[in-house]
């Protein structure tokens, strides 16, 4: 998911160029309206955290861009070219380091596992927006 600051800066092509170039294979894509609820739905896991309420104040703040990209390795290959959580600590040529601002406005999210990539897309996506691009028979 592109963040509400990396859409806001216009870099959302730079993003998706980036995976494609690595070979991504695009699933799904939409601009997602900042919706509290959904917001609080996505990141339930970090309810209670000390970060959580500014986090929910954040996304908030405009759209968001929701991607679901294939690819082998997908989860951790992303984690590689997104860097680290906290933009000021991701490495050199990474899309935080090079976007992102923070350790709250870190520009994307990535899941991090199959189960929570599952639980994700659910909350974006109806079954019927998912594609396989190409098309693999
Ligand atoms: P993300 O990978 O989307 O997962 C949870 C998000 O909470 C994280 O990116 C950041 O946007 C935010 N976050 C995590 N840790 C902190 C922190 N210590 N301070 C502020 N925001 C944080």
């Amino acid at each position: 998911m592109i963040k509400p600051d990396g859409v806001a800066a216009k870099v959302v092509g730079k993003v998706l160029d980036r995976f494609e170039k690595e070979g991504f294979d695009l699933v799904a894509m939409k601009l997602v309206p900042p919706d509290l609820s959904r917001i609080e739905a996505f990141y339930s896991v970090h309810k209670g955290k000390p970060f959580y309420e500014g986090l929910l104040k954040f996304m908030t703040e405009g759209p968001s861009v929701a991607v679901v990209w294939e690819a082998d390795d997908a989860i951790s290959r992303t984690r590689a070219i997104i860097g680290a959580t906290n933009s000021k600590e991701a490495a050199p040529g990474t899309l935080r380091n090079l976007y992102g601002t923070d350790n709250r406005r870190n520009l994307v999210h990535a899941s991090d596992s199959p189960e929570s990539a599952e639980k994700e897309i659910a909350l974006l996506f109806r079954k019927e927006e998912l594609a396989r691009s190409p098309v693999k028979v």
